[in-house]
């Protein structure tokens, strides 16, 4: 019975789910192009310059994810060099990926859902909070944590998503689309919500602002984000793209300003974003992947920059067998996800939480700062 509940899950999940492609795009703190699961291997493609002059580096490295999960979410942790992979294990749901792209090495951090086991790894939305370096994720009405601390390699403690609160609004038929700005999650597509504005959740107090805030002009609809990263300092810019791939916008969280930005030359709304300082990357569902180019100093050079094809990297893996094999390894992932298995930490952990390295220490403190300065304003 609870397997039975549990598959329909999955299936109903996959039917609504945003790509069928195991593979993902992301960036390195130094803005490189990572690209994973692309025919089996991972890549490193350089920095925007480099994208379609010279071929990628091979990075495929032991104890990587089997990437046979149907929707895998990268995310970069900046103070880290690290990057955390959600979804890339159908056995292990929960499990949190880790490469440290510094020392090009895989760690696996086991990770419990919730102790009310709401949480749901076939089912939510998540965003790392560039700060804190805190997973929220919504799932099913509720939002939770996942505390990373300062991790580029697993611990081999289990970590536990934890029940933040539930949101204010109806659930029964929200599918999240959820942006990280300025410490604060934005909520698009909300029911009863006006098109051009977003629910805020404040991240470091918890709260969720009871009005929607005004940005500008963007439909209420579903659709993907991406933020803009810095070189220091948190984004405080995002990009969504609705389902109907009509055009891209920019929210700019400072300026409560919208920019409409052409739309993705391949029309797929399965297709997932990742963004850089400068660049904006679409990976379509087909395994394509293209850019934007984007200033974020100058917004009138971007109104007339166009969507460019990355020809150099091979073909993203779809893996038309992980939706099945997904609906069979999901009872076990179930019961696994209250169990650490799975969980181990890399041999040599030296540099665990707490061993900041040099060059990041700095600016995480000015980060501390800049937080305590923000709260005092607020
Ligand atoms: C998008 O994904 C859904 C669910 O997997 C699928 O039903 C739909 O056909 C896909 N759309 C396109 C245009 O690929
Ligand atoms: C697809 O998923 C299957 C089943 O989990 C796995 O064995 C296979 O390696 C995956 N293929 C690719 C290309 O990721
Ligand atoms: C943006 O909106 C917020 C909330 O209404 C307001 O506090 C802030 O001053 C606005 N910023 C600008 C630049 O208008
Ligand atoms: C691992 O996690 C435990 C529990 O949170 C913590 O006490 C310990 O300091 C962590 N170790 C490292 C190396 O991060």
């Amino acid at each position: 019975m609870r397997s039975l509940a549990v598959a329909s899950f999955l299936l109903l999940s996959l039917t609504s789910s945003a790509s069928a492609l195991s593979s993902c795009v992301a960036f390195d703190a130094n803005w490189n192009l990572l690209a994973f699961n692309f025919g089996g291997k991972d890549y490193n493609a350089g920095t925007q310059q480099n994208w379609n002059s010279a071929d990628p580096t091979d990075i495929t490295a032991q104890g990587r994810p089997p990437f046979d999960g149907p929707n895998v979410y990268c995310y970069l942790s900046q103070f880290t060099n690290a990057i955390y992979i959600l979804g890339a294990d159908s056995k292990n749901p929960t499990a949190v990926y880790l490469y440290d792209a510094s020392a090009k090495s895989w760690s696996t951090q086991a990770v419990q859902a919730d102790s009310g086991n709401k949480f749901d790894p076939t089912n939510f939305a998540a965003i790392l909070d560039h700060d804190t370096n805190v997973f929220y994720a919504y799932s099913k009405g509720d939002i939770f944590s996942l505390d990373m601390e300062l991790l580029k390699a697993a611990n081999s403690t289990a970590k536990q998503w934890v029940d933040a609160q539930t949101v204010p609004w109806d659930a029964s038929t929200y599918k999240p689309t959820m942006a990280l700005a300025q410490n604060h999650i934005h909520f698009l597509g909300v029911p009863n919500v006006p098109a051009g504005s977003a629910m805020i959740f404040v991240i470091h107090f918890s709260f969720m602002q009871p009005e929607p805030q005004l940005y500008g002009q963007f439909p209420s609809t579903h659709g993907q984000t991406t933020s803009f990263f810095m070189d220091t300092g948190v984004q405080t810019k995002f990009a969504f793209i609705p389902d109907d791939v009509s055009a891209t916008y920019v929210i700019d969280v400072t300026t409560n300003t919208t920019q409409t930005l052409k739309a993705p030359t391949n029309q797929d709304p399965n297709a997932t974003y990742f963004a850089s300082t400068d660049s904006l990357v679409q990976l379509s569902s087909s395994g394509a992947v293209s850019y934007l180019p984007f200033n974020q100093q100058q917004a009138s050079d971007n109104s007339g920059a166009s969507w460019t094809a990355i020809t150099k990297l091979p073909t993203a893996s779809t893996n038309s067998s992980a939706s099945s094999s997904g609906s069979s390894a999901s009872p076990s992932g179930t019961s696994g996800a209250s169990s650490s298995s799975g969980g181990s930490s890399s041999g040599g952990n030296s540099n665990g939480n707490g061993a900041l390295p040099l060059a990041f220490a700095g600016s995480w403190f000015w980060s501390v700062v800049g937080l305590l300065v923000g709260a005092a304003l607020f």
